[in-house]
């Protein structure tokens, strides 16, 4: 995990102070509305229906315990006793008080957390795959590539005010995309070339929105120490080219979209020439003190547990559904990743209470070395448990609500706080995601549907990445009522697409008929061990529009 230096906390300290003085100079009616916006959302508040909305920032979803638990302190001093993790990997608080937010900031800086940069036109959180440094089939931990653009990236003044925001995501698995790299403005795919060296793949113009599209390749194998200067010379065109004239139309994927993906790699490769061997190629020494960082974690040596496991699996149903939803493969011998579940049944996906922030802390240091994360599915991940200990951990995690063993499955549903919480949303969407919920809550059933991406937004701003679910739900405004439309075929992963169009809206009420529909045709139609989605991609959208818009007779 990285750690602070001198310089860090001084920059956090002193943004503190900074924007103390903003917030105070504002109420004391010094400071227009319109002047505090910018400074009020490169700190990561935004204005909302009920109250502020504070976005916390957590690189690259890594946290440690101690981090944890003053969350959970800040959330019951200053707020409602909960906090929401987010499908980019921060934390949100939704009730603080604008007085109290400089307050709030303090008492993170004083254990390394801070919001800068998690809203406004800047360069947001860097997110990566929750298990990275664990994963068997990884090129390579792509957390401290992670750590070397946030470095760059924080306050960098030609980069404060971009046409509009701008999010980077990095992956390092072979076989998967946990973090959606497909859509974001830049995806960073790591590669190894015919000489076995490692690099990056780079995608530019993705994103979802009003406009979802996947981005689009631009270098088939950038070179480690080129990293930063390539970054910087995208920005550098997106900065000069993106427009800023229409909020709509300013995000990268337009402006690659219009000039042409060719283009815009022309130009790039035109900027980069100029900076390419300049300060910010990135020396071996560098990428080497970035990386001893990530070596804090210690493992014992040990074997796998296979027959220990499976007596266990054997002798308790429950511990065997969570083990084969909710566990994965580690690549050290004797270790396994644990995802705990955020997603119980009649709570919000993605919240935690105070008390579970506490339980979760004091468990990561018991059980995973102090450390945890947070995944772009808005669980949380131990991803360093010794397998003889996973039996221990199930049951104290089972007993406080957090082992639903639904990772993955259509109750893994991924949702924006929508109409609840948002002034800008169409409808609620935390409902409807129970409804849906509780009408699957047969787990055999659940099991038997397999990996079945659920995503519901509640408007276009796509919060809950709804194009990209294998099922995608939108709350829209007709005349006034919340109605919910509905894609099918959306992938975040590898295979990435935009779901597409059923057809017209639903009420909230016909929302579980409705995904039951869906899965009818599912389930007659399916091979043996065939995945929802490759069905959806095999059959297209008739079928399924056929059932759901079937008239009754
Ligand atoms: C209630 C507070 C929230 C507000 C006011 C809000 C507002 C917005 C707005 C206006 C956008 C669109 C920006 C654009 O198109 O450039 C956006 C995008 C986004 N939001 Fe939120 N949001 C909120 C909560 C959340 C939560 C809780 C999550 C995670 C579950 C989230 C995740 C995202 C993501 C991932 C995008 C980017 C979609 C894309 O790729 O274009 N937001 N949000
Ligand atoms: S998708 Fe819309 S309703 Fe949901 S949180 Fe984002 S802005 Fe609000």
């Amino acid at each position: 995990m990285y750690v602070y230096d001198s310089y860090d906390q001084q920059i956090v300290d002193q943004r503190v102070v900074q924007f103390k003085e903003q917030t105070e100079r504002y109420l004391a009616g010094q400071l227009a509305a319109e002047e505090f916006l910018p400074l009020r959302l490169q700190n990561g508040l935004y204005v909302q229906r009920h109250a502020p909305m504070l976005r916390i920032a957590v690189p690259y979803g890594l946290m440690t315990a101690t981090q944890l638990r003053k969350t959970a302190d800040v959330s019951r001093r200053f707020d409602k006793g909960y906090v929401h993790f987010t499908t980019r990997q921060n934390i949100q608080m939704n009730w603080p008080a604008l007085e109290d937010v400089p307050e709030i900031l303090a008492e993170l800086a004083s254990v390394q957390m801070h919001a800068i940069q998690t809203s406004g036109n800047c360069i947001r959180n860097t997110t990566t795959d929750q298990f990275a440094g664990v994963v068997p089939d990884e090129v390579e931990d792509p957390r401290p590539w992670c750590e070397i653009i946030r470095q760059w990236s924080t306050l960098h003044p030609e980069f404060a005010f971009l046409p509009r925001k701008f999010k980077i995501a990095v992956n390092a698995s072979q076989s998967e995309d946990r973090a959606a790299i497909r859509f974001h403005d830049i995806g960073l795919q790591m590669v190894k070339n015919d000489q076995d060296e490692v690099g990056f793949k780079v995608y530019v113009g993705g994103g979802l929105g009003r406009t979802p599209l996947a981005g689009q390749e631009i270098n088939s194998f950038l070179a480690k120490q080129d990293l930063i200067t390539y970054l910087e010379s995208i920005l550098r065109v997106y900065n000069v080219h993106g427009r800023r004239d229409n909020k709509y139309k300013a995000r990268i994927k337009i402006l690659v979209k219009a000039m042409g993906v060719d283009k815009f790699s022309a130009l790039v490769d035109k900027e980069w020439q100029q900076i390419r061997q300049g300060s910010n190629q990135l020396t071996d020494a560098e990428i080497a003190r970035v990386k001893t960082f990530f070596t804090g974690i210690h493992y014992e040596t040990l074997a796998d547990q296979t027959e220990a496991l499976a007596t266990q699996r054997f002798e308790s149903a429950a511990f065997d559904k969570w083990m084969a939803r909710n566990v994965d493969a580690h690549k050290q011998p004797g270790y396994a990743a644990v995802t705990l579940s955020l997603k119980r049944v009649g709570y919000p996906p993605g919240d935690a209470t105070a008390e579970q922030l506490e339980l979760m802390a004091d468990l990561a240091e018991q059980y995973s070395q102090g450390e945890l994360r947070v995944s772009h599915q808005q669980n949380i991940i131990f991803s360093d448990v010794k397998q003889s200990e996973l039996f221990a951990l199930w049951q104290t995690l089972d007993a406080n609500g957090l082992a639903e063993p639904t990772v993955g499955t259509l109750n893994d549903v991924i949702c924006c706080p929508g109409g609840d919480y948002c002034a800008l949303a169409n409808a609620k969407s935390i409902p409807v995601a129970e409804s849906i919920q509780e009408h699957f809550s047969d787990l055999d059933y659940l099991f038997d549907l397999g990996d079945l991406d659920l995503n519901i937004s509640g408007c276009m701003n796509a919060c809950g990445h709804h194009h990209i679910g294998h099922i995608g739900v939108l709350g829209v405004d007709k005349k006034g009522e919340e109605f919910y439309q509905v894609s099918l075929g959306g992938d975040s992963g590898v295979g990435a697409q935009v779901g597409k169009i059923l057809g017209p809206s639903f009420s909230a009420e016909e929302m579980p008929t409705v995904i039951q529909k869906i899965i009818d045709v599912y389930i007659a139609a399916r091979e043996p061990e065939e995945p929802f989605i490759s069905v959806v991609n095999r059959l297209g959208l008739a079928p399924f529009k056929e059932r759901v818009y079937a008239k009754a007779n």
